[in-house]
């Protein structure tokens, strides 16, 4: 794609999204060099920038000065009218901590992006992307190709309508490369709307043109899981109800939702729909799955299909909800001002006990658990094993059962708990860690910047290849698990207890 032409457009240009991922992760693929030569990202959003004050929003995101602070601000403990400002610190900082940016090199990335205000009704502002398009185009007309990506971080509701005149632009304006749609979440409510809007994208889109993403599978570890599950001849024999006793999914945040700036948007969704739906689901997927035929889109994604549609019908007892309270200096999550006035029942924690119904897997619990303002950040799978049978240490209170670590966030690693006799003369027996260090410093690599994920998407996009993208046929399976829960949630069905922001344990659920 190097010698090729193109034109990226980013909708939702001044958005969280954009700023906090998007962007940092253009940045870093530009700085690494996997940015074709011929690119123009144009900004499409509602915030009055002109060009220049556009350009300098993205070098203050992008190259922080030397005072903002490298160690994660925002977490508990800041004031929390700073938080959201500090999060795009946070960007900045941690593309440093990476890569060395200098001001040229943000200064030459800069250069190619452009905005384009959405000021006025309906489709007219729209077409100053178009006009954007063409002459860069036209200033590029010896490349082989010309391919136009148009990136969607904006609300689903604006999808029909931005799809209608896209597909209309492009046919008046043909070009000769690909035209390509990136989606991000959420991609409806539930199964029926989730499947009315596929349809709708249909009318103009191919589903080869549509690149659904989902960051954890741009994730180093995830893709490290599958080659571990199925290079490795010592997993396959335990790697089912036999030996396994539980499987946990983690997801935990120390900063509730207003840290994001963006409450309204997760006033609406909850945590079910904003991280269990979609990435622990895949993540579940992607441990529970058979081995796939071969490593080709379809065979993975067969597989996944497969493994979602074999899931029980997710039961009222198993389902366990939250939302946190002032604790620690900081507000509750009914304290926000996007949301005051209403009492919302949102969940901003959520765990459920998912069984699949297939020979592998049945009778073995997997605990999807997410929830914001808890005490940590720390996102991972553990795969807990069976305890020895005829345990020949009768006594050994430490003896634990082996467990498989699989950890996403803060950093990515793994490590593998077992019990050994402590060097000595005595047989005392103590739990030690397996871990998975040979590539440790590049797995830390890899997960420094929380952009990481998207450079690999983004660059996947770029290269037409999509692997990591998800089908709509998997989304809807997904929907398909998820919708009793999101309808129990939504018809408050289950009890909503309350937690204190920060907490490790509440109530009677542990967090
Ligand atoms: C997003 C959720 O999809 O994932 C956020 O909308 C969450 O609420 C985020 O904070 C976590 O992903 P990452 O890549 O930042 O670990």
């Amino acid at each position: 794609v190097q010698h090729e032409c193109f034109s990226i457009c980013v909708f939702g240009a001044s958005g969280d999204l954009a700023s906090k991922k998007l962007y940092p992760a253009l940045c870093s693929l530009h700085f690494q060099g996997f940015l074709p030569s011929r690119v123009i990202i144009i900004g499409f959003g509602r915030t009055k920038y002109t060009e220049a004050a556009f350009r300098d929003r993205l070098r203050k995101l992008l190259l922080p000065s030397d005072s903002c602070p490298t160690s994660p601000p925002g977490f508990p403990g800041s004031p929390p009218g700073v938080r959201a400002g500090l999060q795009l610190l946070r960007v900045g900082s941690a593309l440093q901590t990476t890569f060395k940016l200098t001001p040229a090199h943000v200064e030459s990335f800069v250069e190619r992006c452009t905005y384009v205000m959405n000021d006025k009704q309906g489709s007219a502002s729209l077409q100053g992307i178009f006009d954007h398009i063409k002459s860069h185009e036209e200033a590029n007309a010896d490349a082989k190709a010309h391919n136009r990506i148009f990136h969607f971080a904006v609300p689903y509701s604006v999808w029909p309508e931005v799809c209608q005149w896209l597909k209309e632009k492009n046919d008046e304006f043909p070009n000769n490369g690909c035209i390509r749609l990136v989606l991000e979440k959420p991609f409806g409510r539930d199964h029926q709307s989730v499947l009315e809007l596929i349809n709708t994208v249909d009318k103009y889109f191919k589903e080869d043109q549509v690149y659904r993403v989902d960051r954890y599978l741009g994730k180093e570890i995830l893709e490290n899981l599958l080659v571990m599950r199925f290079a490795n001849r010592f997993f396959a024999p335990i790697w089912n109800r036999d030996t396994v006793n539980t499987v946990q999914i983690l997801f935990k945040e120390p900063w509730g939702a207003e840290d994001q700036n963006r409450m309204q948007y997760f006033d609406l969704q909850g945590i079910v729909r904003d991280v269990i739906e979609n990435h622990l689901l895949q993540v579940m997927a992607l441990i529970a799955m058979d081995k796939p035929a071969s490593l080709s889109v379809e065979d993975i994604r067969n597989e996944k299909i497969k493994l979602l549609r074999s899931v029980k019908a997710i039961r009222k007892e198993d389902v366990v909800i939250g939302q946190y309270t002032p604790g620690n200096g900081h507000p509750g999550y009914l304290e926000d001002p996007n949301i005051l006035g209403k009492p919302s029942t949102t969940p901003t924690f959520a765990m459920m006990v998912v069984y699949i119904r297939n020979e592998r897997w049945d009778g073995v619990p997997f605990i999807l658990k997410a929830g914001k303002a808890l005490n940590e950040m720390r996102s991972e799978i553990r795969i807990q094993l069976k305890s020895v049978p005829g345990d020949l240490f009768q006594g050994a209170d430490l003896q634990r059962p082996n467990e498989l670590v699989v950890r996403m966030q803060p950093t990515e690693e793994m490590y593998l708990k077992m019990t050994i006799k402590k060097p000595g003369l005595g047989m005392e027996i103590v739990p030690t860690e397996m871990e998975y260090s040979d590539s440790a410093k590049d797995m830390q690599d890899h997960s420094q910047a929380p952009h990481r994920a998207y450079e690999r998407l983004l660059l996947n996009c770029m290269h037409g290849e999509n692997r990591r993208m998800v089908h709509r046929d998997e989304l809807l399976a997904s929907y398909t698990v998820m919708d009793p829960v999101n309808k129990m949630v939504d018809n408050s069905a289950v009890p909503l207890h309350h937690y204190t922001f920060g907490c490790a344990r509440a109530h009677s659920f542990d967090c």
